[in-house]
């Protein structure tokens, strides 16, 4: 069993003017170290433990984010959301402090005004699925406005040939896209976009310890992993509280998406 808190360490990386202008720009940024290995050992010890269950949806478990919800099979692109509601002590660590302090730096919002939730998601090796191009926005409601931020903290190694993240820089600047459910199967929880042109995608490779920052309207995808390496991430959605719209906007492929999720719950 995983010790219950974080092992105590201390770091604390310096932004520059040039990192927040760079974020603005493009939509995306990198750090080469947000927290230490005793930490990532540790995360990777919560990772384990939070994997070793699977459930047919949200939440309660893992579940494959690129079968339909409920389907058997081996796992190809498996995801646990709100991991910090069952271990409590993941809110309070270096990786936390730092991407909280980091997010409010590139957003220039104050720190305290920022909630975050994570997520967890595994690409095991040999098959692991591609993640599709998206945009983190459109998995949420539509009838808000974010400001928001996503980090995202590999606990192994990430490049090309595991899936590590591919950014299409200034598309943060865009509006949310039509998304569809991959393989067009409402119960199939993953979105995908048609990215356009994506000749100009950049590859962000980073070791485990290090951190990616990106827009909720930057377009990226990851893709498959081939290789003999897994591929964990933790990432962390940091965010001022959302705003209600004066005026919705249409994404039919949430409700799509939610009425196929209770379609395939046992009855009670
Ligand atoms: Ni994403």
């Amino acid at each position: 069993m995983t010790r219950p808190e974080p092992p105590v360490g201390r770091f604390e990386p310096e932004i520059t003017d040039a990192d927040v202008g760079f974020f603005r720009e493009y939509g995306f940024w990198s750090i080469e170290r947000i927290t230490t290995d005793e930490e990532i050992a540790w995360l990777g010890e919560v990772f384990d433990d939070l994997f070793r269950v699977r459930s047919g949806g949200l939440p309660g478990g893992y579940f494959d984010v690129a079968r339909p919800y409920g389907e058997d099979g081996p796992v190809r692109l498996a995801q646990t959301l709100f991991p910090e509601t069952r271990v409590p002590a993941l809110r309070d660590t270096l990786y936390q402090r730092n991407a909280r302090r980091i997010a409010a730096r590139l957003l220039g919002v104050d720190a305290t005004a920022l909630q975050g939730w994570g997520h967890m998601i595994l690409k095991p090796a040999g098959d692991g699925h591609e993640t599709p191009w998206h945009q983190d926005e459109a998995y949420w409601e539509p009838g808000f406005d974010y400001q928001a931020i996503a980090a995202w903290l590999p606990l192994d190694d990430a490049d090309a040939e595991n899936g590590c993240l591919w950014f299409l820089p200034g598309s943060h600047r865009g509006e949310v896209r039509p998304h569809r459910h991959l393989h067009d199967d409402p119960a199939v929880h993953a979105l995908v976009t048609d990215p356009g042109d994506v000749s100009g995608a950049v590859c962000v490779p980073v070791r485990a310890g290090g951190a990616s920052f990106h827009h909720p309207r930057t377009l990226h995808h990851a893709g498959p992993n081939h290789s003999s390496r897994r591929r964990r991430a933790y990432a962390t959605e940091l965010q001022t509280p959302p705003v209600p719209r004066a005026v919705a906007v249409e994404r039919p492929w949430i409700d799509e998406g939610k009425a196929a999720y209770a379609a395939r719950q046992p009855a009670r």
